[in-house]
């Protein structure tokens, strides 16, 4: 976990770096991300993985961008080892700016533009996921245009989906990505990719269930289904399938309800699964994927936000609520209002004796669903000027972070070993500003 404590003045250090250094040298919003703790996520998950599948053919780990990527993620990942899943062409151009060796890159996307595409082939992509059956032509005919062979997997859909605590192995092929297994396409998908072998060379298939899940179940699922495709393409086509991905969705502890896995657990609890699959249908054990983004990126970050008013809001009868209003909000991390993210938050700053009280952390936004931390404990004594970090917010909080009311996004600083680096500088008016040119 993070390397937080707190120095003599009360205030959290992150990475050997006070949070009041932070403020005082980037100001508030930022968004804290320790190198090392990222770092040593990412590596924990390669070798766990590598180590359980040893004994079967191996597994590599491909690191989600989705969930945070700039240049200096892209190139930790690269000198860690990983692969990196891109799933546009701005993913892309990030992982290629940054010199990320572009056969460890996975190119997804269930909507990719011809640009993207050609894009993608002509730096060479280790893997290009086609999610539908017109994208294999797509795809077959500008590696043709290119004079390239594509290597590219299949995404399947198996009917799986996958969160949280639940899974549900049935009735989910109502949604847009992959390639129907259910419906017969997917040994056609197949099919046709063989038969476009000048073009298309086959890496394997791919399948993804979801996010935050805790649970290897779905995934249990999920294997026994693509691997039953493996088996009938190997039976009735005469191809043996190479590469697995079986996508990424390991939770995080947001709060104390959540329990994940480490990544040992996982790596175990997977491989046993594959191992006993691919014995079952007697097929030979293929190289397995993942993609995890959440689990590596999550808990490395935290944002850091200053203070402004403070209300106590009554709520009937001896109830009442302390509103505190921060200088950022649902622009900056909208998990919150979107999925009903249950984040929780401390007085970063100082430390404070006086007796907690009930408070609710919301933003500087025009709606009152700007809401960052719905219910949490603080010290009653918060006001102005206190500094109040959210801790977990490195996965799908800048990622999917907007400009709504003309707010600029936070900076991203990287700290470690007391040293603090930006490595995303915090956008200015004037950037907002150059982009009216009405
Ligand atoms: N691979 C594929 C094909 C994916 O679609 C995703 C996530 C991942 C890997 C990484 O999943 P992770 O390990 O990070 O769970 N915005 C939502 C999450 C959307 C996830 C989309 N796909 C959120 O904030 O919870």
């Amino acid at each position: 976990s993070q390397t937080t404590r707190r120095g003599a003045d009360g205030a959290l250090e992150v990475g050997g770096v006070s949070v009041a250094d932070i403020a005082r040298e980037v100001g508030t919003p930022a968004m804290i991300l320790d190198e090392a703790d990222f770092r040593a996520r990412a590596r924990r998950f390669r070798d766990a993985f590598a180590e359980a599948f040893r004994p079967l053919a191996g597994a590599d780990i491909y690191y989600a961008g989705k969930s945070f990527l700039c240049g200096a993620v892209a190139r930790w990942v690269d000198e860690d080892g990983l692969g990196l899943d891109v799933c546009t062409g701005g993913e892309l151009a990030v992982a290629l700016r940054a010199g990320f060796p572009a056969e460890r890159l996975a190119m997804h996307g269930n909507n990719k533009s011809e640009a993207e595409i050609r894009r993608a082939l002509q730096a060479g992509v280790g893997r290009l996921v086609i999610d539908s059956l017109d994208e294999i032509e797509q795809v077959s005919a500008i590696a043709a245009d290119l004079g390239v062979r594509a290597r590219v997997m299949l995404r399947i859909t198996t009917g799986v989906e996958a969160h949280t605590h639940e899974f549900i192995a049935t009735a989910h092929e109502d949604q847009k990505f992959g390639i129907s297994l259910s419906a017969g396409d997917a040994l056609e998908a197949v099919r046709r990719t063989l038969a476009a072998s000048s073009s298309l060379e086959l890496v394997g298939l791919h399948s993804h269930i979801g996010s935050q899940i805790f649970d290897v179940g779905g995934f249990e699922v999920a294997a026994r289904r693509v691997l039953g495709l493996v088996r009938e393409v190997r039976d009735e086509l005469g191809h043996e399938i190479a590469h697995l991905d079986l996508g990424g969705g390991f939770g995080v502890m947001y709060n104390t309800q959540h329990t994940p896995k480490s990544p040992e657990e996982l790596a175990t609890g997977i491989s046993s699964i594959v191992e006993k699959e691919c014995h079952e249908l007697d097929l030979t054990v293929p190289r397995v994927a993942f993609e995890p983004g959440r689990a590596i990126a999550g808990p490395s970050t935290q944002t850091l936000y200053g203070v402004g008013t403070v209300k106590d809001v009554a709520l009937g009868g001896p109830h009442h609520r302390l509103y505190v209003s921060v200088d950022g909000g649902m622009s900056d991390n909208i998990r919150t209002a979107l999925y009903d993210a249950d984040y929780s938050c401390l007085l970063a700053g100082r430390v404070s004796d006086v007796v907690p009280a009930v408070v609710r952390v919301v933003g500087k936004h025009c709606e009152s669903g700007d809401i960052v931390v719905k219910d949490e404990y603080l010290p009653a004594d918060v006001h102005r000027g206190d500094l109040i970090s959210v801790p977990v917010t490195g996965a799908y909080c800048y990622s999917l972070a907007s400009n709504y009311n003309h707010v600029p996004r936070p900076p991203v600083v990287a700290v470690r070993d007391g040293e603090l680096r930006t490595i995303v500088r915090r956008e200015t008016e004037d950037d907002l500003l150059a982009l009216d040119v009405g």
